[in-house]
């Protein structure tokens, strides 16, 4: 539908891309779905680094209905904002690591500053009946800053990775000023009821706000919608990826590959978030535990490497490694070789021959917003052949996939069962629980979660009340 009374203008770190290409996480997944549909501009980073950073010119690609507008970073605004702020105090924290997380006035500074570089490029483009959504942890200041800029039109904003318990998110210095311009948001969207819980805690404990009906909280004379809007995929769309030539050739390689194996797979962005030692230590313990499962099953785990220059992402790669090698080293034969790492990307095409391929699919993050790769291979399965997904407890996605087999993924014992009962499940069983997860994920597609959000938007009133000043804000 290209429809839609008011433009849409998303605003996120990445731009893009609109095709399949490339290896995309859920912001992206999520939000080229929506564009591709009702059209808009989509305005963020390029990528790319300058001298002149934020005050370079913008390029601007079109693509359909959809124009891409991007500005660059300097070297500076890259580290203070992205890696700095961004990456190793927001991400850590909001995912519960508090013991990974670091904080100094430098980057909170230049997070600051990117933020209102951003909005002030931004405005020039807006018009006044534009639905303005913001993306994501690295722009929570942004509305706030298009307020400052004079804007009045109404402004979204939605958190894709988990907003954690407030007794943890106190620990960010600047927690009060973070939630604070939240507020200049008409409509802020969560994925899950516990991220939205946490927010409206938050503000109840440590702002003195309240919580009034239809889920609004009020702070000061500041009131808004919180609320969770779980994203879903394009599920028809990647039902029929999973039949297209490309997933076929990558369907048949790994069966080939596996012969009479049976194939265990797993897709994440290399981070620590994601579970990926444990993970292993959980496949190590089914080959302990369970040892006629050795030489019949292989576990091929694709991980893109992600935020390389950071210390905990080159930490957790070295820790993998050596991992997978012991694993391999103990149990291996002349004609098997049980785990495979592989840190190169797939289009999603050949992912979803990937997952067809599959009969079991681990997901098994310690935190995720959502997790989109569990939804991805449900609706990849083949109906006459459905795998099994075990999936954490500690994923968005488990309150909607309810027939996965659900884990600790904390809990080595816990995982290395699930595996056991997922490879020996009878097929009337995997069928049931795969009927019922597609009929989830057909349900609550990218493009509801997109309408559902965009009308709450729509009917919100933009900037009737004065947003806080930062000015009064505290530093929490
Ligand atoms: C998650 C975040 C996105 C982010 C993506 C990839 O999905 O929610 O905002 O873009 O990870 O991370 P990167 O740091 O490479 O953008």
């Amino acid at each position: 539908m290209a429809e839609g009374r008011h433009r849409l203008v998303a605003v996120s770190n990445r731009v893009g891309p609109l095709n399949d290409e490339g290896k995309a996480g859920g912001l992206a997944v999520g939000l080229s779905d929506a564009l591709k549909r009702r059209g808009g501009l989509w305005f963020g980073w390029s990528g790319s680094t300058s001298a002149e950073g934020t005050f370079k010119e913008a390029s601007t690609e079109v693509e359909n209905d959809v124009a891409m507008t991007t500005i660059d970073m300097n070297e500076e605004e890259l580290e203070g904002f992205y890696y700095g702020y961004a990456n190793r105090s927001l991400w850590p924290l909001l995912h519960y690591r508090l013991d990974l997380a670091e904080f100094d006035r430098q980057s909170d500074r230049i997070y600051r500053s990117v933020n209102q570089r951003f909005a002030a490029r931004l405005a020039p483009l807006l018009e006044e009946d534009d639905l303005v959504w913001v993306h994501d942890y690295h722009f929570f200041y942004l509305g706030s800053e298009l307020r400052q800029c004079g804007y009045k039109g109404r402004i979204g904003f939605f958190l894709h990775i988990p907003f954690c318990a407030p007794e943890i998110f106190t620990a960010l210095p600047a927690s009060h000023d973070i939630v604070r311009a939240m507020l200049a948001y008409d409509v802020i969207g969560f994925q899950t009821e516990t991220d939205r819980r946490n927010f409206v805690s938050f503000c109840v404990q440590e702002l003195d706000g309240e919580e009034l009906p239809d889920q609004r909280v009020r702070v000061g004379d500041r009131e808004v919608i919180a609320d969770a809007y779980p994203i879903g995929i394009d599920a028809p769309g990647y039902a029929r990826f999973a039949v297209s030539p490309e997933a076929g050739e990558h369907e048949e390689m790994v069966r080939d590959i596996a012969g009479d194996r049976l194939q265990i797979i797993g897709v994440d962005r290399m981070d620590y978030s994601k579970g990926l030692v444990e993970r292993f230590r959980g496949f190590e313990r089914l080959l302990e535990d369970y040892p006629e499962n050795r030489g019949k099953v292989q576990f091929l785990q694709v991980a893109p490497l992600s935020r390389s220059e950071l210390d905990a992402y080159v930490e957790l790669r070295r820790e993998l490694e050596e991992l997978a090698g012991h694993i391999n080293g103990r149990f291996a034969t002349l004609d098997w070789t049980p785990l495979q790492i592989m840190t190169r990307g797939f289009t999603r095409r050949a992912l979803a021959g990937i997952y067809r391929a599959a009969r079991v699919c681990l997901v098994t993050p310690l935190r995720d917003g959502m997790n989109l790769v569990a939804k991805e291979y449900v609706a990849a399965q083949d109906p006459d052949d459905p795998g099994v997904l075990i999936l954490s407890r500690f994923a968005g996605a488990r309150s909607e996939l309810k027939d996965a087999l659900v884990v600790n993924p904390y809990s080595t014992d816990d995982v290395a069962r699930a595996l056991q009962r997922a490879l020996t499940m009878p097929f009337e069983e995997r069928k049931r629980r795969w009927e019922t997860m597609r009929d989830a994920v057909f349900h609550g597609t990218a493009a509801n979660w997109c309408d559902t959000f965009l009308e709450r938007l729509e009917a919100s009133g933009g900037d009737t009340t004065k947003a806080p000043d930062p000015e009064d804000a505290d530093q929490g």
